[in-house]
């Protein structure tokens, strides 16, 4: 049962349920991705919507972090992404608002779902580690909470 401290309308509600049950920390998880062993060196493949849970439109890969540097500090408003760590190692700290918990990605077989709505940071990046980002929309600035305040906030609308 949702409480309604501020009036919200029947349909707002009912939005708020949708938002409170997708966009937690518990729907981001790490996925294994399919590995083909041979000898000749192994081989790893995603499809968009079976492996990765939505339609990939974008790929970027953050390659030449120095080392002590953190990435992220941010969240989306509706863009999915799907993290791999393609070479070396980092850890991703995903934040719903009320709780936290780090992963740490060191394997091009396991990417980390995460949903909308989650603040991330990455830090802890091995030297000549590559993540790579699958995500789900195009680059859109709109689409970004780059204060934590105003994240919690709408959270919790
Ligand atoms: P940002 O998402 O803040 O990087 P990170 O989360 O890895 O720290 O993006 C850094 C800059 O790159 C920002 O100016 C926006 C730009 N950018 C694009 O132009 N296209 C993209 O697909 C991404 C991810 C970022």
């Amino acid at each position: 049962m949702i409480s309604n401290p501020v009036n919200l309308s029947p349909g707002a509600l009912q939005e708020r349920s949708r938002r409170s049950k997708f966009m937690r920390l518990d729907n981001c998880r790490i996925i294994d991705l399919p590995k083909i062993n041979d000898p000749r060196g192994n081989l790893t493949f995603i499809e968009s919507g079976r492996h990765a849970p939505f339609e990939i439109k974008r790929v970027y890969y953050l390659y030449d972090v120095p080392g002590g540097a953190e990435r992220g500090g941010h969240a989306h408003k509706v863009l999915h992404e799907f993290i791999i760590a393609m070479s070396g190692s980092f850890d991703v700290i995903l934040n719903d608002g009320k709780e936290q918990r780090r992963f740490h990605l060191n394997r091009s077989y396991f990417g980390l779902y995460v949903c909308p709505m989650i603040w991330r940071e990455l830090d802890n990046f091995s030297s000549g580690s590559v993540c790579m980002v699958l995500a789900s929309s195009i680059y859109d600035e709109a689409d970004y909470y780059r204060n934590y305040d105003e994240f919690v906030q709408s959270h919790n609308l």
